[in-house]
């Protein structure tokens, strides 16, 4: 089986590693050379600066893309076209069997949207497209990453589901059940794969939180600090937006140290909004902060690898952010979150979880952090939640793959409209 996994962007790494790792184990276990899997990574180039790219492979111990894009910024138009002008001849030379999509950004719908138009030869073979994290719906089409949502799960043959409420929005939009499978969350599979590794990070003693290095120098005594991520369009792009924000957290950053690894689009709006008055910067080159110095401000960092990122995660008093991937990690690191947003795709963190949705008013986002500062109960970790989804997933490929294999594909009908 000829498998293509894409990734582009920041929050796909650490997806599709697990993945990769689980094909390189079962064909390492198989003796069976007809069953292996030969797997072609392609990265699109969404993302390429060193630190929200180069850093994650080497962290997640991710090999060399077989195949690099180079696609690089744009608008949601430019971009998207971009990658699939470039993925659509790596589609025809290469002739996977299997496309596998992750999570929700432009790269997935690109890619995705490339495979389900494309013929391979005059019979119209095409691979089957796979798309993992498929289901999650904020149900605000506002949101790009919804419409790549939708868009990606209607277009795939096969949909990974993260967790239940994404088998109920499937099932809503008319998806056939027999192409849709429960099978956990493979960034939870990195997470439990790398957390004792993230545990010799020595970034808290680099952002002056702690004297001690890691793991082998116990006991380590951390100075409690709040972890600030926030990147989306909605919450950076206005002043108006981005203050209001600012605002609500105004209460804890006077009372604890503040950290916030910062995404570029994101710094690029604080200097074009002018808000630079509100964050300090730890110094350039050696990222050091003075243990004290900046306390009751919040300090701008540069964006952190992933085992740095989750070792910072996993020590937070608090986690307050925008991001979707982190909402599900705070819930496995038992870490309080505030959710800087109206709505979320990832219920299960609000239900089972340690996140609060705190909206995107002052007041209500203060009130939320007062609560989750106070917060007594324990998370639960949701089902399939074991870091073994890649298994699975590897499982039902390999299941699926007399389909391909005798060229019967799945039926492609039409769906309810959504
Ligand atoms: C993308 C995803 C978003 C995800 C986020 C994680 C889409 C629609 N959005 O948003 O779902 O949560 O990644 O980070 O796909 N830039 C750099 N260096 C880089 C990458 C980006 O400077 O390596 C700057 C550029 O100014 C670029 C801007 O960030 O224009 C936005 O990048 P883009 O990939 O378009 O979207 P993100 O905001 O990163």
């Amino acid at each position: 089986m000829k498998l293509m996994i894409v990734v582009g962007a920041r929050p796909n790494f650490m997806k599709a590693a697990p993945i990769l790792d689980s094909i390189a184990r079962h064909n390492t276990l198989l003796a069976n050379v007809s069953e292996k899997i030969h797997p072609i990574l392609v990265h699109t180039g969404q993302h390429y600066d060193a630190a929200m790219s180069d850093a994650f492979f080497a962290d997640l111990n991710l090999p060399r893309p077989n195949v690099f894009l180079g696609v690089g910024s744009g608008s949601h138009a430019a971009q998207t076209a971009e990658v699939m002008k470039r993925f659509e001849e790596v589609l025809l030379r290469e002739q996977p069997d299997v496309l596998v999509v992750v999570g929700d950004v432009n790269s997935t719908l690109a890619c995705a949207l490339v495979a389900a138009k494309i013929s391979y030869d005059t019979d119209g073979n095409k691979p089957l497209i796979a798309h993992v994290e498929a289901g999650l719906r904020s149900f605000d089409r506002n949101m790009p990453e919804e419409c790549n949502r939708v868009v990606t799960d209607h277009l795939s043959d096969l949909q990974f589901a993260t967790e239940e409420s994404a088998l109920k929005n499937l099932e809503n939009e008319g998806i056939p059940k027999e192409r849709v499978f429960f099978v956990g969350n493979t960034m939870i599979d990195s997470l439990r794969a790398f957390e004792g590794k993230a545990e010799t990070s020595n970034v808290l003693q680099r952002l002056g939180l702690s004297a001690n290095r890691g793991a082998d120098e116990s006991p380590r005594k951390i100075r409690p600090y709040v972890l600030l991520t926030l990147h989306r369009p909605s919450n950076v792009d206005s002043r108006k937006a981005f203050l209001e924000i600012l605002e609500g957290i105004n209460e804890v950053t006077a009372s604890y140290e503040t950290i916030f690894p910062v995404h570029p689009r994101t710094r690029k709006q604080i200097q074009q909004l002018g808000l630079e008055s509100y964050f300090v910067s730890s110094n350039p080159g050696s990222e050091t902060v003075m243990p004290g110095l900046h306390a009751k401000a919040i300090t701008l960092v540069e964006p952190q690898g992933y085992l740095d990122f989750l070792c910072l995660m996993k020590y937070a008093r608090l986690v307050v952010t925008d991001s979707g991937g982190m909402q599900e990690e705070t819930t496995c690191l038992g870490v309080p979150c505030v959710t800087v947003r109206e709505n979320t795709e990832r219920p299960v963190t609000l239900t089972s979880g340690t996140n609060v949705l705190g909206g995107t008013s002052r007041d209500d986002i203060r009130n939320a952090i007062r609560m989750q500062l106070e917060r007594k109960h324990e998370t639960v970790i949701p089902t399939m939640w074991d870091g073994k989804a890649s298994g699975r997933i590897v499982e039902v490929l390999m299941r699926q793959r007399s389909r391909f294999e005798h060229g019967d594909r799945l039926p492609k009908e039409s769906v309810c409209p959504v």
